[in-house]
């Protein structure tokens, strides 16, 4: 038995299954976009620090406009796209020197909406497509191009501007996080993410260093759920040797009591 196991899968969001494994890509990534402007500080949107080119609003514009690009001008083409949306990206990708247009003075809801209009506009073309017609070569101007490599353009180009965001959003002073997380694993412990400290009944802090770790949701704490922890209140995995049975379930109301221990 290996509870701690992640399960890292694509569920397909389209009716084609490999078209909407790609898709679910997009979204995962999406995901992991607004997870990192969580910690934006709105006034640091339209800041370029020392030796950085762009500001973090001018590199959100630029990726929904690349997304909208792709779609309009190279999957749907001349013959089958609709008319650019001007009130949604109003200004050209570069200026005359082919730096990127400085986008400023908008909130950061603002840029998160334009993305997921984008998005939204870019779904509503590819989700009823068959894999045939994903993989099926449009001839445009400049290339022969098909659906399945935008997608995989757009994923990577959305992952490396994520990378700038962050690296601007940390030079200029990031929101500290204050979320926190507990994932009930199946049959194992509590993970926790996010800053926390753990106390001891005399509030004295356990030292965290080593016990941080990086999964796919983030940095956790594992807290030891089933009791025979050699490391308490840690989990040390002993509720793989004992076989722990539990899967808690939101769905299922455990009783409101709670104890004063
Ligand atoms: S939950 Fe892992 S050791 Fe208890």
């Amino acid at each position: 038995m290996d509870a701690e196991r992640e399960i890292l899968e694509l569920e397909p969001i389209a009716e084609d299954p490999e078209v909407g494994r790609w898709l679910a890509a997009m979204r995962d990534t999406r995901r992991d976009t607004i997870r990192e402007l969580e910690r934006v500080s709105p006034d640091s949107l339209d800041r370029t620090p020392a030796g950085e080119e762009n500001s973090i609003g001018t590199l959100l514009y630029h990726v929904a406009l690349v997304e909208a690009d792709w779609l309009l001008a190279d999957i749907l083409g001349p013959e089958a796209a609709p008319p650019w949306p001007n009130d949604l990206l109003p200004f050209g990708d570069r200026d005359a020197d082919g730096h990127l247009t400085d986008v400023s003075g908008m909130t950061l809801d603002r840029h998160t909406e334009r993305l997921d209009l984008v998005r939204s506009m870019f779904l509503d073309h590819l989700r009823p497509m068959t894999s045939e017609e994903f993989h099926l070569l449009r001839r445009r101007e400049r290339w022969d191009v098909s659906p399945a490599w935008v997608v995989h353009h757009l994923l990577q180009h959305e992952a490396e501007h994520r990378a700038q965001i962050v690296r601007l959003r940390d030079a200029l002073g990031a929101v500290p996080s204050t979320d926190v997380q507990i994932r009930v694993r199946p049959n194992g412990s509590y993970k926790v993410y996010g800053e926390v400290s753990v106390l001891d009944p005399q509030d004295v802090p356990f030292d965290l260093t080593g016990r941080r770790k990086r999964d796919p949701y983030g940095e956790r704490i594992k807290l030891c759920r089933c009791g025979a922890s050699r490391t308490m209140p840690f989990c040390d995995d002993s509720h793989v040797e004992t076989e722990f049975c539990s899967v808690p379930s939101a769905a299922t109301p455990s009783g409101l009591t709670d104890g004063e221990g």
